[in-house]
């Protein structure tokens, strides 16, 4: 109860709260950041397995609990994922199957997390990852990056946060808001240095393998962490982004050090005893060899094009908009400015809204507790292409004739 009421108190304004609120009534719903969503009659026509269908193998099964770490072959299909170009296959029991990568997250955190360690957390990023183990009595550093270096971490100023007692660097990658990748190279030093330290790394991973404007040539291409030969590793991930099946509230934990994964497992018998068999069942079709490439071929030309969109309206609206191109995901951090001073992008959310029904969300509000980031909106622009072209229909005309409406965002005193 006290970690849950700590963990409000640190929200000012949070993501999921603007989601909640508004998600229902946007026309162009152009801050969800998964890929537009898919039913299991749309993975059927992707699937090469098409006569086979996940839902009436089910039909007629006993709706028990099912499997309890997650099914054999969901299990299997990701350890197989994990295994793709390491020397060392990664064995299905290092899964552990969770509802969605936010559980998965918080097990972990619970699980590792406790008064007295020291945990540093890429900023900004997915306010879980840093309020959670500050609810749970930890320390918490925030590793920032800015726009001004494209949003890359910096290993000299990791070196400067590390203190005796760190237990646990976490990193999101890909990045969510900015799209921002970690390439290889840091990920490497990341390795050495947490390596030499005995300190624990956690990537969260849910944005995994959604990279559109990076290919795997390209030596800076990021593997998962897990795939780099550090036994301390630990990865979250999730069917919800780059597979478009949030509705399914399937996720894992993943890791090298079967210890993390007994403690996680023995930490969920106290809030969820299994996932659902439907769920699982899907999400083993979607996964396996006979859909998974068309899957995220499909999602990875759709964020390529729907990209490609946002790129034209930003280069149209240099006067008021900057950005770093995202690399990877499904969102895109753009700063709004009026004559240089950024806008306050709160009222610029609402008003947007309210005016034309195009739903962005505040990154001083979602992203850095109402100081950091203003004049940032995160768009999420994989949805159907048809919503994102209309929303940024929506938006020119708003930039005509709504933006001077705008105010700039107030400095506190
Ligand atoms: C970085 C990050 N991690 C985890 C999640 C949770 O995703 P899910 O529980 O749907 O897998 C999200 C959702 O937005 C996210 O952005």
């Amino acid at each position: 109860m006290v970690k849950i009421e700590a963990f409000a108190v640190e929200q000012v304004l949070d993501c999921p709260q603007w989601m909640d609120k508004y998600e229902t009534i946007a026309k162009y719903n152009t801050a969800e950041t998964c890929c537009a969503s898919l039913s299991v009659d749309d993975l059927r026509e992707l699937s090469e397995d098409k006569d086979s269908n996940p839902l009436a193998r089910l039909q007629s099964a006993k709706l028990t609990y099912g499997a309890i770490r997650g099914s054999d072959e969901l299990r299997g299909t990701l350890a197989n994922l994990y295994s793709v170009k390491t020397p060392t296959p990664l064995p299905k029991d290092n899964i552990l199957i969770t509802a969605g990568a936010i559980q998965a997250n918080f097990m972990l955190l619970y699980t590792l997390v406790g008064p007295g360690d020291h945990v540093i957390c890429h900023y900004p990023t997915y306010q879980q990852l840093y309020s959670v183990p500050t609810s749970l009595g930890a320390e918490v550093s925030l590793w920032k990056t800015d726009a001004s270096n494209g949003w890359q971490l910096d290993l000299k100023e990791l070196e400067k946060l590390i203190r005796p007692n760190t237990k646990l660097i976490i990193i999101n990658n890909p990045q969510n808001p900015t799209g921002a990748i970690v390439p290889h190279s840091t990920l490497e030093e990341l390795v050495d240095l947490a390596r030499e330290k005995s300190i624990t790394l956690f990537a969260d991973e849910v944005y995994r393998p959604l990279f559109h404007n990076i290919t795997p040539m390209d030596k800076e291409f990021p593997p998962s962490l897990l795939s780099l030969g550090y036994e301390r590793t630990v990865v979250t991930g999730s069917v919800s982004k780059a597979y478009s099946l949030a509705g399914l509230r399937v996720g894992w934990i993943a890791s090298r050090d079967p210890s993390i994964i007994e403690a996680c497992a023995s930490a969920r018998d106290y809030t969820t005893i299994s996932v659902g068999q439907i769920d699982d069942a899907v999400a083993s079709y979607a996964l396996a060899p006979t859909c998974i490439h068309n899957l995220l071929r499909r999602n990875i030309d759709l964020a390529r094009k729907n990209l490609a969109l946002l790129e034209t309206f930003i280069e149209s609206h240099r006067w008021a908009c900057e950005w770093v191109k995202p690399r990877a995901g499904t969102t895109a951090f753009v700063r709004f400015t009026k004559m240089g001073k950024p806008v306050d992008d709160v009222a610029f959310c609402e008003m947007l809204l309210d005016r034309t029904g195009v739903m962005f969300v505040p990154g001083s509000a979602c992203f850095g507790g109402g100081e950091e980031f203003p004049g940032y909106v995160r768009i999420g622009y994989v949805p159907e292409t048809e919503v994102l072209e209309q929303g940024l229909e929506a938006l020119k005309a708003f930039m005509e004739d709504g933006y001077e409406d705008v105010p700039v965002k107030k400095k506190k005193t």
